[in-house]
């Protein structure tokens, strides 16, 4: 795997410290099994996250190619939209976001604060679209305007996760294998949230041992995640080197989706409430909170045992905007 070949610029110090959540495993009462947590969301840009290691290799090749202008889709409360926007600020770039009302919320916390608050005061020009709305259409079609404009858009869809975005998992693999030999642990299984299946296929595509990575789908039904995370891990992994995974390599878990996406779940809000108050940590109600919510249940039930790592995907200022949730 040679990542070195791709153009990349650095958005936050690496690598994410591991940390051991011993007073949750108290809690839970747990002997056969350690938890512990990769803190992706412990990166000082734009309040962090996730999507900013996808960013390093998309605005890299953005900034490469010469383009002026990174055009994104996601949904109102985008992590990825807010990240990109504070990610293009950073490096001279502007910003269009092409945002669609995916959840039916019309409150104001969902409508104007946590991320729509983050996009404005970053600078980004949003484009809200209604729901059912081709966002990744949409975006091209923007694309071409800015184009007829003199200027030069860099276009990628929801989540950041085409195979150069899905790199940034591929390098955090790495990262986390890294951290291993020095710990003197190995992760029997390493735990995270699939929206746009990036962060979980660039993790397959890189680890030593793909059927270590299990992930929750809190967006696409079970069947359409495992089609797209194993499609997408292997594009990445056609970039990388390295042979064709299967679908057996590909774990996921469809237990917390709940009703759809965005649509808080009982156990998402015990999740995100015990990590807060066992640990003094913050995880957010859309990603984290419903992944989460599962790694505590195969804990509990004993089908996750043995030393498991979360990986903490940041998205915190959708706290925010899930305060009536909370309530
Ligand atoms: C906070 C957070 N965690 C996890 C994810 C899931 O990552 P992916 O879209 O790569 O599956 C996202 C995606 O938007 C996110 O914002």
């Amino acid at each position: 795997m040679n990542l070195d070949a791709f153009p990349r610029i650095a958005l936050f110090d690496a690598p994410t410290p591991i940390q051991r959540l011993e007073r949750i495993e108290a809690a839970l009462g747990l002997s056969g099994a350690r938890l512990f947590v990769k803190r992706d969301d412990l990166m000082g840009l734009g309040g962090g996250g996730n999507k900013l290691r996808k960013l390093e290799f998309l605005l890299g090749a953005a900034i490469e190619q010469g383009c002026d202008t990174f055009v994104t889709t996601g949904a109102r409360q985008s992590n990825h939209a807010r990240l990109s926007a504070a990610a293009a600020a950073r490096m001279g770039l502007a910003a269009e976001l092409m945002l669609t009302d995916t959840v039916p919320r019309e409150d104001p916390a969902y409508l104007h604060n946590g991320n729509q608050l983050l996009d404005g005061l970053f600078g980004a020009t949003v484009h809200h679209l209604p729901r059912g709305t081709d966002a990744l259409a949409a975006a091209h079609a923007r694309a071409e305007v800015l184009t007829a404009e003199g200027r030069k858009p860099y276009v990628v869809g929801s989540g950041g996760s085409s195979p150069v975005g899905a790199l940034g998992y591929a390098s955090c693999a790495r990262e986390i294998q890294a951290q291993e030999a020095e710990l003197g642990v190995r992760f029997g299984t390493v735990t995270v949230a699939n929206g746009s299946h990036g962060t979980h296929a660039g993790l397959a595509a890189g680890i030593d041992d793909p059927r270590r990575v299990l992930s929750f789908t809190v967006l696409a039904e079970l069947a359409e995640a495992e089609r797209g995370t194993l499609a997408l891990a292997n594009e990445t992994r056609a970039l990388i080197g390295g042979t064709a995974l299967e679908a057996e390599d590909i774990r996921i878990d469809g237990s917390q989706r709940g009703e759809a996406y965005g649509i808080p779940t009982e156990a998402m809000l015990a999740a995100v409430r015990l990590m807060a108050r066992a640990e003094g940590l913050l995880i957010d109600p859309v990603y984290s909170g419903k992944a989460f919510a599962g790694v505590l249940a195969g804990l509990r039930e004993g089908w996750l045992r043995g030393d498991v790592l979360f990986v903490m995907t940041g998205g915190t200022p959708g706290l925010y905007a899930y305060q009536p949730a909370f309530s």
